[in-house]
């Protein structure tokens, strides 16, 4: 476990009702987390929790799952996320989720994602062929991401990977902060926006 800083990070996290204690007893039962059959929006990389925080308030007949894989960061996300019905949180890496998630998403977001800037990493980033193609496995219909980024260099290269793997986009913006496309502000989002443009765009792929 990687629990820094935070007090009373054990006891947070074993008594948070948010973070789902048995992910591997999760595919293919995800509404079951919620009591509904509401469409399951997705976040990898969800950090400290604001996005979803905010989406889960914004659209009550949305469930959201947010993926994240430091415990030192879930704890501070569950923290805000105590006691909302439409959120839960799988502490895992997304390298494994075809493990945990089956044909469930209708939505995948992808915010500030780690740029993973070497020639030898891009298999890490998370608009790579390689996750895209596990991203097949988890939609309901159409394969649907939306991503937003500070980074120039990691957006250039998943409009490129998302177009060669068959996805069309679409509401693309170079500068979010000051389009009419509403999204609320991530941790890093609010740390950034006002040094980096902040870029956005909405794919989607014919099965
Ligand atoms: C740069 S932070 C952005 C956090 C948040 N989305 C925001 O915009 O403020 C990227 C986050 O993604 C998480 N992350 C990166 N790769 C991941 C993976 N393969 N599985 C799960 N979480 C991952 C990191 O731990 C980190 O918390």
């Amino acid at each position: 476990m990687r629990i820094r800083n935070v007090k009373n990070a054990k006891e947070i996290l074993e008594n948070s009702k948010v973070i789902v204690k048995d992910v591997n007893n999760c595919k293919d039962n995800l509404h079951i987390l919620f009591g509904n059959d509401n469409p399951i929006h997705l976040e990898i990389g969800m950090g400290k929790g604001d996005f979803l925080l905010a989406m889960s308030k914004m659209y009550p007949d949305i469930n959201f799952i947010g993926i994240e894989r430091y415990d030192s960061i879930v704890c501070r996300a569950c923290v805000k996320l105590e006691g909302v019905s439409n959120v839960k949180i799988l502490v895992m890496d997304a390298r494994n989720i075809l493990d945990v998630i089956g044909k469930e998403i209708d939505t995948l977001y992808l915010n500030f994602s780690d740029p993973w800037p070497k020639k030898r990493q891009i298999k890490r980033r998370l608009t790579s062929s390689n996750f895209l193609s596990l991203y097949d496995s988890i939609f309901t219909g159409k394969p649907h991401i939306i991503m937003k980024t500070d980074n120039k260099d990691l957006f250039a290269y998943s409009l490129t990977s998302l177009s060669e793997y068959g996805y069309t986009l679409k509401n693309v913006s170079l500068d979010l902060e000051h389009s009419d496309i509403v999204s609320p502000r991530t941790e890093y989002q609010m740390k950034f926006k006002d040094k980096e443009y902040i870029n956005y765009l909405e794919a989607v792929k014919e099965k």
